[in-house]
């Protein structure tokens, strides 16, 4: 059985998913400008730890090059700022459903024009173009219930070009294998890679997508 903070971290942010989507985006908007009352929450730019899965997450993109990435869920942009030194030719978007985090993170990550950030909830965002990488971190379990996770599973899938578009997913272990079913049985995506990383204090899995190609033309 998962301890009892998780247990109560996963009904709470079930039971907001029983909302309409729209009133759930509008709640987690209110819920994580209140986390974000105070800088880095999760002090995501600081801990060893975070700085050490952001490296292996990025160990795992296949070597080629990216012209548009996407991360959702970005926070106040700590990994957004390593994506924009290890992709220095990308253009970069940030999703994230919190105002004050993005207040933060467009103070952190200037990115001279090529890095913007957009106050979206993923549920429901249908970007302007797509994207050749997609990375979604630590983010999947505020979605709350199965139907939910395969709707925003699927709208992960509709990010990316269709035919070798990558999107890469990291959560906790073993949640994350709850959490990635869902991009598993999207038609669209087909699973690369799994590795299950043992770090203390939290155990993390990074996965690898593909997309598959699109239907022929007509
Ligand atoms: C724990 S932080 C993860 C930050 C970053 N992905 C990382 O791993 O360093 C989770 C972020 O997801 C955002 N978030 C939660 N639900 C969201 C949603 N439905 N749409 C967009 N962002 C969301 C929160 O506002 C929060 O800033």
């Amino acid at each position: 059985m998962p301890p009892i903070p998780e247990l109560m971290h996963r009904t709470f942010f079930r039971a907001l998913s029983l909302l309409p989507p729209q009133a759930q985006g509008m709640v987690l908007g209110r819920f994580f400008d209140w986390r974000h009352r105070v800088p880095d929450p999760w002090r995501l730019s600081t801990d060893t730890y975070e700085r050490q899965k952001y490296e292996a997450t990025l160990e795992h993109v296949p070597r080629r090059p990216y012209r548009r990435i996407i991360e959702v869920g970005c926070a106040e942009g700590a990994f957004t700022r390593t994506l924009a030194a290890a992709y220095p030719e990308a253009q970069i978007v940030g999703v994230d459903v919190s105002a004050r985090a993005l207040a933060r993170a467009r103070r952190r990550v200037p990115g001279g024009g090529r890095v913007r950030f957009v106050q979206a909830d993923i549920l429901t965002h249908v970007p302007e173009q797509r994207f050749d990488l997609v990375f979604c971190s630590e983010t999947l379990y505020y979605l709350g219930r199965p139907d939910r996770l395969r709707q925003v599973s699927a709208r992960l899938a509709g990010l990316l070009v269709p035919g070798d578009g990558v999107l890469v997913a990291v959560h906790p272990w073993p949640e994350a294998g709850r959490l990635h079913r869902y991009l598993d049985a999207d038609a669209a995506l087909s699973r690369l890679a799994e590795e299950v990383y043992p770090a203390p204090p939290r155990p993390y899995a990074v996965t690898i997508y593909t997309t598959r190609a699109g239907p022929p033309p007509a």
